[in-house]
């Protein structure tokens, strides 16, 4: 009876290990694997609930789904972009912890990255602030197209730390859409499972939507 308890929680302990490895980083993780567009799979060309065919496709079976790559998406721009239009978003942004997340990993003493390098079990050699294993959570669109890191210091800068395109999705197009296509072109359905990209439960284990949301989303101003 005790074995049987035993190898019951061995293999709960186990699914949990792998639905968590899964759920860091499964959204932006398709475009990495695949190289294709976000656009390829998802109608909005920033992500979001809407997929294509192909989307569709990879949902109910990644490893038959043939994704087209040849798809022209839309690419990380930096937030000083989204700051020309939505100066009182910025604003209320840089209040937010989020525009601080690259200081502090260059801020973190060594106890601190290793007891989160312990968190996360992955080894830590060099500055945090230069280990891929710390940076893509700290960042915005890493690795993707347009996205951190970028040979342009200026726009290198405006990827660093968690701005608006980690929530709203790359801003290529919407920044140079006609005024009736800009809605289409940014995605504004941000849900639990984008924040829980980064906030995994070892990263963030008390983290809880409707609470996180009211700290570490600007101001959202009533529509009207
Ligand atoms: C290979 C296809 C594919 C690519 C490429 C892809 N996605 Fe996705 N994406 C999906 C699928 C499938 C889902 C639904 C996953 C699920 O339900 O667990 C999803 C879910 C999402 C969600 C969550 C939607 C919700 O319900 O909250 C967001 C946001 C998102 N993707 C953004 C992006 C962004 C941004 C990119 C480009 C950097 C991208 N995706 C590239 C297939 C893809
Ligand atoms: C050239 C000006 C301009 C720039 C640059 C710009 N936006 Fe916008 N954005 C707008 C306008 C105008 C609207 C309102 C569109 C409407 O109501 O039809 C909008 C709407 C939005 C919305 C709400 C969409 C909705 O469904 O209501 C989001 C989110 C957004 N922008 C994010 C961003 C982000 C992120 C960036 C940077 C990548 C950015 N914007 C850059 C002009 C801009
Ligand atoms: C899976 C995404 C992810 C990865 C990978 C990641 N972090 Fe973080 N980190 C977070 C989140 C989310 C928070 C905020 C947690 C909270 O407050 O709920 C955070 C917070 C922090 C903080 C701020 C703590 C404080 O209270 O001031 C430091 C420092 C930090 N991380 C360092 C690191 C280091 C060092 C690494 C690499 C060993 C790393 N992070 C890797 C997501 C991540
Ligand atoms: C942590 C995630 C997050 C980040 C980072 C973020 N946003 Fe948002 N944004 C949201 C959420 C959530 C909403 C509300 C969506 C809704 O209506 O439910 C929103 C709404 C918006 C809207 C539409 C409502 C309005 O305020 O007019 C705009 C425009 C916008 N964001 C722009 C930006 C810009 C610009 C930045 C960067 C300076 C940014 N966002 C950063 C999560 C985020
Ligand atoms: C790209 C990764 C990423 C995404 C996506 C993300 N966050 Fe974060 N978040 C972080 C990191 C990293 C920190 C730690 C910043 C610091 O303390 O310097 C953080 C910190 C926070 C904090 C401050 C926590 C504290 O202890 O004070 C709140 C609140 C928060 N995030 C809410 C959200 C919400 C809500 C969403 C989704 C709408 C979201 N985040 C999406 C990475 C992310």
């Amino acid at each position: 009876m005790r074995r049987a308890i035993s190898l019951a929680a061995f293999l709960a302990v186990g699914a949990w290990v792998v639905f968590v490895t899964h759920q860091v980083w499964a959204v932006p993780r398709f475009a990495r694997e695949t190289k294709a567009a976000c656009a390829a799979c998802h109608t909005n060309p920033a992500g979001g609930a809407d997929l294509t065919g192909a989307g569709k496709a990879y949902q109910a079976d990644a490893a038959k789904a043939t994704v087209p790559t040849d798809v022209k998406g839309a690419e990380y721009v930096g937030s000083n972009k989204c700051r020309m239009c939505h100066l009182r978003e910025y604003r209320s942004w840089q209040a937010t912890r989020h525009a601080g997340a690259f200081a502090a990993l260059e801020k973190a003493d060594t106890s601190v990255v290793a007891q989160m390098a312990a968190k996360l079990k992955v080894e830590v050699t060099g500055p945090a602030s230069q280990e891929d294993a710390c940076v893509q959570c700290h960042v915005t669109g890493f690795q993707l197209a347009g996205g951190f890191p970028a040979a342009d210091s200026t726009k290198n800068a405006a990827l660093m730390n968690v701005t608006c395109e980690a929530c709203h999705g790359p801003g290529g197009k919407h920044v140079f859409a006609k005024a009736e296509d800009r809605k289409k072109m940014i995605n504004r359905a941000v849900t639990a499972k984008l924040c829980t990209q980064c906030h995994t439960p070892e990263m963030s284990p008390k983290f809880k939507f409707d609470e996180y949301k009211k700290l570490g989303v600007h101001a959202v101003p009533k529509a009207g």
